[in-house]
């Protein structure tokens, strides 16, 4: 299996790419490392603590993060994923497990000691700045970084251009981005960069949903609960009848490379004036600079469906 640390915000789309984590074989997860983000890094870390129950995980540690965008003032994202972070679903605090400190230091340490840890970012990029920040030479330890983030050609979901994990912190994206471009560590290296262009196509469905019930009840019940808020935004806000969850398929992604397509380039945020937040990928090289980033732009919609549910619910894969 290969080593990750699952970088989040949970997060109602968080709890799923989780919960899908969990389920992977192909996954060895040595921690989950939580921002402030979608909640605040407390909230949001007892949520992953949740997952961890639900899934009879409770030996995965968990470790409080950063808890302020590097320059920016903290916005969350309490009106789309709900006071608590879960669709306000109620669910009681787990039992007898506690987040850790030290979300940054986790992470420095644990690439510092190993060879290939992957790192899949589903939040803000605040502690994985704070990491190059402080110890850019532990990034030599580092196999494949994936963001949930940004967006090439689709539209924001902040502003007309920007993406909430980019905006929620612009300055920690750009210097993440940037790292991958100058870092000596890093030569080579690339963000793969999933973006709204991708995650938008993911939806889950009222029947979809209908179906997790008929063939998980216990799961389907669960995922109803803490998407129903979700449902209500997107229903209010984009007149669209599901929700979009775009942290899951980044994991997907991880696992199964056929899941999305894209092309190498350079790519910079803009941490300032109105388009703050937007990532901006020079897919026609007028910056003649070496690619940092692989823009996924393609996705395969039902195969994605297709094995999360199979993984998540048991579903047959076919
Ligand atoms: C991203 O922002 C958050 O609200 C979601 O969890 C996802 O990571 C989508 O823009
Ligand atoms: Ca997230």
């Amino acid at each position: 299996a290969r080593k990750v640390i699952i970088d989040c915000d949970p997060g109602i789309d968080d709890a799923l790419a989780l919960m899908l984590a969990i389920a992977s074989p192909e996954l060895e997860i040595l921690g989950i490392t939580v921002v402030c983000g979608n909640v605040p890094a407390e909230t949001g870390a007892k949520n992953a603590l949740k997952v961890l129950e639900w899934m009879g995980r409770p030996d995965i540690p968990v470790y409080l993060g950063e808890e302020k965008p590097l320059v920016r003032v903290y916005v969350d994202a309490r009106d789309t994923h709900g006071e608590d972070g879960l669709g306000e679903s109620g669910y009681p605090e787990a039992e007898g497990i506690k987040p850790r400190r030290g979300a940054v230091s986790f992470l420095t340490e644990t690439l510092r000691k190993n060879e290939k840890v992957s790192v899949i970012a589903l939040g803000p990029l605040t502690n994985i700045a704070r990491v190059i920040q402080d110890a850019p030479e532990c990034m030599a330890g580092l196999d494949e970084f994936v963001s949930m983030g940004g967006s090439y050609k689709s539209n924001g979901n902040c502003s007309p251009v920007a993406e909430y994990n980019y905006w929620c912190d612009p300055h920690a994206a750009g210097e993440v981005y940037e790292a991958f471009h100058a870092l000596p560590w890093l030569k080579g290296k690339k963000i793969h960069m999933i973006g709204l262009d991708v995650t938008r196509k993911i939806v889950l469905t009222p029947n979809i949903l209908e179906y997790i019930k008929c063939i998980d009840r216990n799961m389907g019940e669960r995922i109803e609960k803490i998407t129903r808020f979700y449902f209500d935004f997107h229903w209010k806000q984009e007149s669209v009848i599901g929700c979009v969850i775009n942290d899951p398929l980044a994991v997907a992604y991880f696992i199964e490379r056929s899941l999305c397509s894209g092309f190498d380039c350079y790519t910079a945020v803009e941490t300032e004036g109105i388009s703050m937040g937007q990532s901006i990928s020079d897919a026609y090289g007028f910056w003649k600079k070496d690619p940092n980033s692989h823009v996924l732009t393609g996705t395969d919609a039902l195969g994605f469906m297709k094995f999360f549910l199979h993984r998540v619910a048991n579903a047959d894969e076919s």
